[in-house]
């Protein structure tokens, strides 16, 4: 018998507010036609001004408790992937933690940029198995259009505002892989590539917030690579073949990178949760907002393997396989 972090809730949290590609062009040197053609992207989510990345969080987070039909007071761990916090600190999950009523355990975030999603629900399965929490929430929540230069078109075409989540809690099962929830996760970082896609500011280094700064080619080139590489490894980890794959929930890029990892493992497009066309890049929102779309439509079905990846800047990148 093993401990595991099952999948009991969803949920997620979009601002009302849809700037579409045509908007953007009537202020930056841009064109529908561009935007679609190299990144599959037609509109995002902007949140409205005064609605902060606590807001989006504390509603995705809501929305999976009550899936999971779990009271806030009954969550012991709280985790917001993000890269876009209310303030330098406290954390954002300090605020979340307040805003939905949860009075115990302990919160905190993560910064993994693309990647805190998969960091956190590693982090969070890996408190669950220790037997240091029993009932977890994992958010990936984003107000990145507060740290674009919106005179930059190579990047603030690409990005979104969002939240999702998942609850996670500890069940026995029999081990191996058709037990239920988080079967395996697995993280990495290359601090080399730094400079490649970060954010020109920080308290310690200019006492900023700066602005969101990439080099879409080079990203471009290491994340097929990564991609493919961290989907090989959870299935080989695993003893799976993609064929054994029901749904992948990839991190929202682009369409293209999504694409080319399809094509280099031989995944249908058709088992592939994509957003990107709607959502746009919501970095560490992103994969919980596919997920919580896919579950609530009927897609994801009890049972269903999924394999989870991203990745983002540092370089980070990872995956996670679980069956819901
Ligand atoms: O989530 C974290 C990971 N992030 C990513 O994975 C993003 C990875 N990178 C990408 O998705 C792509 O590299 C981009 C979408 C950012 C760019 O696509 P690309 O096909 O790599 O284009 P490029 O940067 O090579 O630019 C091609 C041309 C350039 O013009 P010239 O030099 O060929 O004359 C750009 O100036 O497209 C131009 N361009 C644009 N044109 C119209 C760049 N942005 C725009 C734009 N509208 N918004």
């Amino acid at each position: 018998m093993m401990l595991r972090s099952h999948i009991v809730g969803c949920g997620s949290y979009l601002p009302s507010r849809i700037v579409t590609n045509r908007e953007l062009a009537a202020t930056v040197d841009t064109s529908d036609d561009w935007i679609v053609e190299r990144t599959g992207i037609r509109q995002r989510h902007i949140a409205a001004e005064g609605e902060n990345t606590s807001d989006l969080a504390a509603a995705a987070a809501l929305n999976a408790l009550e899936m999971a039909e779990i009271k806030p007071a009954d969550v012991d761990l709280l985790i917001v992937a993000t890269a876009t916090p209310d303030n330098t600190f406290p954390a954002t999950a300090a605020r979340v933690q307040q805003r939905i009523g949860m009075t115990g355990g302990f919160a905190f975030d993560i910064q993994a940029v693309c990647s805190g999603f998969i960091y956190a629900l590693s982090v969070a399965d890996n408190f669950i198995k220790s037997g240091q929490a029993r009932t977890a929430v994992v958010i990936g929540a984003e107000t990145f259009s507060r740290i674009l230069d919106w005179t930059d078109r190579g990047t603030c075409v690409l990005f979104g505002d969002g939240a999702g989540a998942v609850v996670l809690r500890g069940a026995m099962e029999k081990g191996g892989n058709t037990d239920r929830g988080v079967l395996s996760t697995h993280l990495h970082s290359d601090g080399r590539h730094y400079d490649l896609l970060k954010v020109d500011g920080g308290p310690s280094s200019s006492q900023t917030v700066g602005h969101l700064r990439m080099e879409g080619r080079e990203v471009f080139r290491h994340a097929v690579v990564n991609l493919a590489e961290v989907v090989r490894e959870a299935l080989s980890a695993n003893d799976l073949t993609a064929a054994d794959i029901d749904w992948v929930v990839p991190h929202q890029a682009n369409r293209r990178i999504l694409e080319g990892t399809a094509k280099k493992l031989g995944f249908p497009m058709e088992r592939m949760v994509v957003t990107v066309e709607r959502h746009a890049n919501t970095s560490a929102a992103s994969i919980p907002l596919a997920l919580a779309e896919a579950v609530s439509d009927g897609r994801i079905k009890r049972g269903d393997l999924l394999l989870l990846e991203a990745m983002g800047g540092g370089f980070t990148w990872g995956s996670a396989l679980a069956r819901f």
